[in-house]
């Protein structure tokens, strides 16, 4: 099939890649020119681990090209897929969809024969009814239909080529046929395929990301409870995921949940209900719950070096939200570091997807190329992302002062190993907080 992606970050780049990978002609188009440009290189202007491979296998085979010709790439496919960003509007809880109904216009400015448009942006429920009067007012050669996207950043070309389930939503019943026709070599290997209304798969979308925050926010919130009572987290996380009503996943307690996804989506969910007049306080408590754990794991800092942090140097290992992504969206180091660069502390950070341009501007926060500059006599290492490469450090071998200290985000040591190594040792919902 012939295929245009609108949009060439995380979801459309990857998706539009596997797509072509699967034996289809794909055009990513990008209003970005320099995305445009790495691209036709054959660099991935992402981190995303084995996708330049596939996008050199697949350019070089001529399934996938890249452009910014919007008019060309539109004119010379039969599907459409929006992939464009929908962040949060500043200073409210609603989504912006501009950038979803400007390409939306430029797709009925070019559109000459029949054309199927698909949202795999997160999207509202109700916008695919807006884009259906936009389109149709005009000229009715177009089926609107909502597929939503559920890969993760750092496993994206195995979710795309194994998903749980693909979510097509249409009022239209026939273009299902189509679209299990595109989706037919991952339903082969068992992806499930569920046909459902266009605002009903719009909704799944927010239902699945506000479940999934909530569940990390319900763990964070028992791992303080851990942290007073004396209890391991761990045991916690063990004993109730081990309950398969609940699951084992999203119960690992740590930073607050970041990245392009969780804390834009529980916001766009919350403001649609409000449209509707329904309070979904559940989801509304997560996200002043998950707000206020970036300030509680902020201010333990001062617990463990003092109230006045001056001249401290405190190194950290992994900025990014999540590890194998370069994604910083709504990462907890965008706060955490420039309150810290505030109070006079000198920051080191080392994270494999490289510098950062978001602390470009930050006092005293420097970038360090290896784990080993990176934490050079500090007073303090906060591991903040669990990178595979952080997992078998020798602190004592490479801090090389007998006062520095260890705050784990993420529980990726062992207190016991810490404890006979006579480190300083403290991380979460293990009782070292009281
Ligand atoms: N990132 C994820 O893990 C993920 C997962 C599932 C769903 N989603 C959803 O997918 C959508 C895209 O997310 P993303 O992370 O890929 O965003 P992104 O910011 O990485 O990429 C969006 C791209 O769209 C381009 N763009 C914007 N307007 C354009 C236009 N008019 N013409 C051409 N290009 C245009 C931008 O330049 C950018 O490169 C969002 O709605 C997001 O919620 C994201």
């Amino acid at each position: 099939m012939k295929l245009c992606m609108i949009g060439t970050g995380y979801v459309g780049l990857v998706s539009g890649t596997c797509f072509a990978d699967i034996g289809n002609q794909v055009i990513c188009v990008d209003k970005d020119l320099n995305k445009i440009k790495k691209l036709n290189m054959g660099i991935s202007p992402i981190y995303e681990p084995g996708l330049n491979e596939l996008i050199k296998k697949n350019f070089l085979a001529k399934r996938l090209s890249f452009t910014t010709d919007i008019k060309k790439a539109i004119e010379l496919s039969n599907i459409i897929f929006i992939c464009v960003g929908t962040p949060t509007q500043k200073g409210s809880l609603n989504v912006d969809l501009s950038f979803v109904y400007k390409c939306t216009k430029e797709i009925l400015k070019y559109t000459r024969n029949k054309k199927i448009i698909v949202t795999k942006s997160t999207v509202p429920i109700g916008t695919g009814d807006q884009i259906d009067k936009l389109v149709k007012k005009k000229r009715k050669l177009f089926t609107v239909i909502s597929n939503p996207e559920f890969l993760r950043e750092g496993e994206a070309i195995r979710d795309f080529r194994y998903p749980d389930r693909i979510v097509i939503g249409s009022n239209e019943k026939k273009v299902f046929n189509v679209m299990k026709k595109l989706y037919s070599p991952l339903i082969n290997k068992g992806a499930k395929f569920f046909t459902t209304s266009r605002k009903s798969a719009e909704l799944i979308k927010y239902a699945s990301n506000a479940f999934l925050a909530t569940k990390i926010t319900f763990i964070n919130e028992l791992a303080n409870l851990c942290e007073k009572s004396g209890i391991e987290v761990e045991d916690i996380s063990l004993g109730i995921g081990s309950d398969n009503r609940i699951g084992s996943r999203f119960l690992r307690a740590g930073p607050a949940y970041g990245g392009s996804c969780f804390p834009k989506d529980t916001k766009g969910l919350v403001s649609a209900a409000d449209k509707y007049k329904v309070n979904l306080s559940v989801v509304k408590s997560v996200i002043k719950s998950n707000n206020e754990r970036v300030n509680l794991l902020t201010q333990r800092i001062h617990k463990i070096l003092g109230t006045n942090l001056k001249n401290k140097k405190i190194s950290f290992l992994g900025v990014t939200f999540k590890p194998n992504t370069d994604d910083m969206r709504d990462s907890t180091s965008l706060r955490m570091i420039p309150y810290l660069s505030k109070k006079g502390v000198k920051i080191n950070y080392y994270d494999p997807s490289g510098k950062k341009e978001e602390f470009k501007n930050v006092k005293n926060c420097f970038f360090k190329p290896n784990i080993k500059k990176n934490c050079f006599n500090v007073d303090l290492v906060i591991l903040l992302t669990e990178w595979d490469e952080f997992k078998t450090i020798d602190f004592k071998k490479i801090v090389r002062n007998n006062k520095f200290k260890v705050y784990d985000l993420r529980n990726l040591y062992s207190a016991k190993d810490m404890k006979k190594k006579k480190i300083k040792y403290y991380s979460v919902g293990r009782p070292n907080f009281k």
